[in-house]
């Protein structure tokens, strides 16, 4: 059981206290999420381009989401692990969505689903997921998974906000337990959480959200070509792990490791 819950989350928005939220996509990763005190972590299909090296995240395949949410759940027992459902996993139907939910929760070990989007389909699938037992995250703002639709990935501005607006009550209806805003004008994402009664995490939205959330890979500088406005990176680890093996192919290539202490002699137990 997590300890953090989503009634946990709508208890830190009635209290005004931020809410943080992470991606992560294996174990070891998601251990130090945890002991660093991340409220949320999302195993989200942006692991398809920061990860796995693909240009969008449509092609990611569900049963990887799986295998990747399960290390995450492992890695972190009592954050909030939510299993983002990839493109092509619930589109088609209402059951369909339910059945893969399912399986984030039954072998993914997830504690919730997130799916993108606020027209009549989504809202309808979340419906669904929700009214099986299973809590979900809406996604609003740019949705990266209807690329292909919207031709690119832009800023909704202000001419946006109604829209947003609706979509944010309507999912809310939907039963929802927090609602992703990705890449909204900053007073936008402010006036559409004003209204939501479900906390909202921002990336790229701005300061009036409920929380904040960022793909840890680009956060941490293992994406040193994407740098986006809203992205701050609070490590700059692709150069340090560049040196670190390059030093370990020269040591390797001078004979200089493994040194003494590195190898099994014939008197040592271990
Ligand atoms: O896939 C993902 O990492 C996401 C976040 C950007 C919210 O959806």
């Amino acid at each position: 059981m997590a300890s953090v819950t989503v009634r946990t989350l709508a208890a830190k928005k009635r209290a005004g206290e931020p809410i943080v939220a992470l991606t992560a996509y294996d174990a070891a990763t998601a251990m130090l999420e945890q002991k660093a005190g991340v409220d949320l972590i999302l195993v989200g299909d942006s692991m398809n381009m920061a990860v796995l090296g693909e240009e969008t995240t449509l092609t990611v395949d569900l049963e990887v989401m799986l295998a990747h949410t399960r290390a995450v759940s492992r890695g972190a027992p009592r954050t909030l692990v939510v299993g983002d459902m990839p493109f092509g996993s619930y589109e088609e139907s209402d059951a369909q969505a339910v059945g893969n939910a399912v399986r984030f929760l039954a072998e993914g070990a997830a504690h919730a689903v997130k799916l993108e989007g606020g027209n009549r389909m989504a809202l309808s699938r979340a419906g669904a997921i929700v009214e099986a037992g299973i809590p979900v995250m809406g996604h609003l703002g740019l949705l990266p998974q209807s690329l292909r639709l919207t031709g690119g990935y832009r800023v909704v501005r202000a001419d946006g906000l109604q829209r947003l607006q609706a979509e944010a009550a309507a999912l809310e209806d939907a039963g929802v337990f927090s609602i992703v805003l990705e890449s909204v004008q900053e007073d936008v994402a402010a006036q559409v959480t004003a209204g939501c009664t479900v906390p909202t995490i921002g990336i790229g939205a701005g300061r009036g959200v409920d929380g904040q959330i960022l793909v840890v890979n680009d956060m941490l500088g293992l994406t040193p070509g994407f740098s986006p406005r809203f992205l701050k990176r609070y490590a700059d680890l692709a150069p340090v792990i560049e040196e670190a093996v390059r030093r370990y192919a020269g040591e390797v290539r001078e004979g200089v490791f493994p040194g003494d202490e590195h190898v099994y002699g014939a008197k040592e137990e271990n």
